[in-house]
């Protein structure tokens, strides 16, 4: 099939059928020439997917009829933003960007509240801010609000949709952008589609996997990996209502949806439209890998999902082009980078970064995480990786087996370590956390924990030991120096740029017990960011070093838009990379993850190509004649040449 000569019959036929009349004449220019900029894409995506169907014209022409609803209901502000967003697709990758991701009622109570609390993010220099989901989701447990039953509205304790806009109206004034999540592969039990597949509609059944008898989920369940087992064995939940079993990848209450039937594909970009139009700037793809499923295969990662996030991408380029996807991919390294592309996601978590630093940080040395940032850091220049050190989830080890195989580490027996000590069984770890979906069987978990008390200061406090409590607060400042520098948006999770520590109270909540991640999701209080000023304390100097590192990331573009290359030095302790822009400047970074001081032939200096050289945090000048340099424990140094 010619897949141009069909695609351009297939849109003039729907386009005779559509009544543009309804949008201004100007959007109906727009309309036709995005479409015919992207409508190609659109159709040979969807085509590859439901081209088998009969009643593929159909969706077709309605997902058009959607796009021209979502475009007639894009305010006049956001047109604009579009508009310049297309001639700046490189906004995210410059050196002021600086993200947080938070909780609406634990960092300020509800919406409203968050909106005076603008100054406190400015004031740390956020320009991303992620707002975990706060839309309508089941009273109790609702996967922190991963379980949603309505994406156009709020949870009435957070507020109302107008108080959302009007936030979102407060923060891009303040210059911040708004990162909303797309809960895309499940919706609650409580979803309006859902609550009809209860009642024995078929059309909704269809929106989910719903089976009569366990003998179709039995064959795909050979294949599964179990997410959370803690709550449940296998990835099917019964629904007595429906007299059926329903996928449920995640909690027994958040059903997977059927993307084999276009009729989801249109209803959910319908609510990724609504979402869009609230002026959110990046869409988080929450869980994304999980949205195809295919028998006799894990189900996760499937081509047909790639095509899936392509073909929702191509319809918001049609009506929200200033809109980029974020991918939540936590799987192998391999698989994460296949989701990043300008035409899929801009941006992409970067777990395997996360993973290693907290592996280095506990075997002290730096080789897998530097072959592994040779293998997977580089990702096209349309795209930026978002860094983190932790997030509101579980630390999972996705790192590669066969790379660790070739330094002699066995992926499974480490991961097994890992576990060990971050949750603090190992003897003479420095970690304070929690085991979280252990599973019976393997013995397999991952980890929850604060960065604080990951990092050492939850122990070093009880042992009230000055020496630990340094070495803690060092971590916690060399971890983020590393988000702050390595390339791409650095993102902080609320609670961790104060340096608070793990909070056991959700062992006492029912609704909250049976899901560790709450111990690192923390309810930040004044006299939080208050111990911050009080001269001394492990809190002070976390949040000042850290207001430190940024203001010389945000002074200098060299932390901004330029090449990473990571490179070998003759210390096994030491991380070294270099940044190098096009105007020539370059940088050098030297990480010290151990606690001793460790030495370092000064040759690496010539990576620089200067006679002077010194360094951005410290402002001390290096000694080039010196044949060696030394970093002190857990330093961090930002090497430049010396102007003068
Ligand atoms: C994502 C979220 C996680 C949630 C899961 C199911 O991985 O980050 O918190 O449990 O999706 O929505
Ligand atoms: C798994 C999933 C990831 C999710 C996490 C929640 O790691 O791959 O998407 O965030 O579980 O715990």
């Amino acid at each position: 099939m010619n897949l141009t000569l069909e695609s351009n019959r297939t849109l003039q036929r729907v386009l005779a059928n559509t009544d543009l009349s309804e949008l201004s004449t100007k959007d109906q220019l727009v309309f036709k020439q995005r479409l015919e900029e992207n409508f190609v894409v659109l159709f040979s995506l969807l085509h590859q997917v439901y081209g088998q169907r009969y009643d593929f014209y159909y969706f077709l022409q309605q997902l058009v009829h959607i796009m021209k609803g979502a475009l007639k209901q894009r305010s006049h502000k956001l047109k604009q933003q579009d508009k310049k967003r297309l001639n700046e697709p490189d906004w995210f990758k410059k050196e002021n960007m600086l993200g947080i991701s938070c909780y609406v009622d634990l960092f300020a109570g509800d919406l409203a509240s968050l909106e005076e609390k603008i100054p406190y993010l400015t004031s740390l220099g956020i320009t991303y801010l992620h707002l975990m989901p706060l839309y309508k989701s089941p009273k109790g447990d609702s996967d922190g609000g991963y379980a949603v039953s309505d994406y156009r509205q709020t949870d009435e304790k957070l507020g109302s949709i107008k108080d959302l806009k009007r936030l979102s109206d407060a923060l891009s004034e303040a210059g911040i952008n708004l990162v909303l999540d797309f809960v895309f592969n499940h919706t609650s039990d409580e979803h309006q589609w859902a609550k009809e597949a209860q009642k024995g509609n078929a059309e909704y059944q269809d929106f989910y996997w719903m089976f009569d008898d366990k003998t179709v989920p039995d064959m795909y369940e050979q294949n599964l990996r179990e997410i959370f087992p803690q709550v449940r064995k296998g990835n099917f939940t019964w629904c007595q209502e429906a007299n059926k079993w329903v996928w449920t990848t995640f909690n027994n209450f958040q059903w997977d949806l059927n993307y084999s039937n276009p009729a989801v594909f249109n209803g959910i970009a319908d609510e990724m439209f609504f979402l869009a139009n609230l002026g959110c700037d990046a869409l988080r793809l929450d869980a994304l890998a999980f949205i195809w499923k295919e028998m006799g295969t894990s189900c996760e990662n499937q081509p047909k999902a790639h095509l899936l996030i392509q073909a929702f991408n191509s319809c918001l380029k049609i009506v929200a082009p200033s809109v980029v996807f974020k991918s939540e991919a936590i799987v192998h390294p391999d698989e994460v980078i296949k989701y990043i592309d300008k035409d899929e996601c801009q941006l992409s978590y970067n777990p395997l970064l996360m993973a290693l630093i907290w592996n280095s940080l506990a075997t002290r040395k730096t080789k897998l995480l530097t072959l592994s940032m040779r293998k997977s850091f580089e990702i096209s220049g349309d795209c930026a990786w978002v860094n983190y050190a932790r997030c509101h989830d579980d630390i999972g080890w996705t790192f590669d087996d066969t790379l660790a195989a070739n330094l002699g580490i066995n992926g499974n027996d480490h991961r097994h370590f890992l576990n060990q000590f971050y949750t603090g069984r190992f003897e003479g770890s420095f970690a304070s956390g929690v085991a979280f979906g252990e599973n019976a069987e393997t013995g397999d978990c991952r980890v929850c924990g604060s960065l604080a008390s990951l990092a050492g200061l939850e122990k070093a406090i009880e042992h009230d030991d000055p020496q630990l409590i340094n070495h803690a607060v060092a971590r916690v400042l060399m971890i983020h120096s590393i988000i702050l520098s390595i390339g791409g948006i650095p993102l902080l999770y609320s609670g961790d740029e104060l340096g608070l520590l793990n909070n056991y109270d959700y062992q006492h909540d029912p609704s909250k017990v049976h899901d560790d991640r709450w111990v690192h999701r923390l309810r930040i209080k004044d006299s939080h960011v208050n111990n911050t000023k009080k001269l001394g304390t492990p809190n002070q100097k976390i949040a000042q070093g850290l207001e430190q590192l940024i203001l010389i990331r945000k002074h200098n573009n060299i932390l901004g838009n330029a090449d990473t290359d990571f490179i070998e030095v003759n210390n096994e302790h030491v991380f070294a990379y270099t940044r190098r822009n096009d105007q020539g400047q370059t940088l050098l970074a030297l990480v010290n993850f151990s606690e001793d001081v460790q030495r370092l032939d000064t040759k690496v200096l010539t990576q620089l190509n200067a006679n002077g050289v010194w360094d951005l945090i410290s402002k001390e000048i290096i000694d080039c004649e010196s044949s060696d340099m030394q970093l002190l424990p857990y330093q961090t140094m930002w090497l430049v040449a010396d102007k003068a």
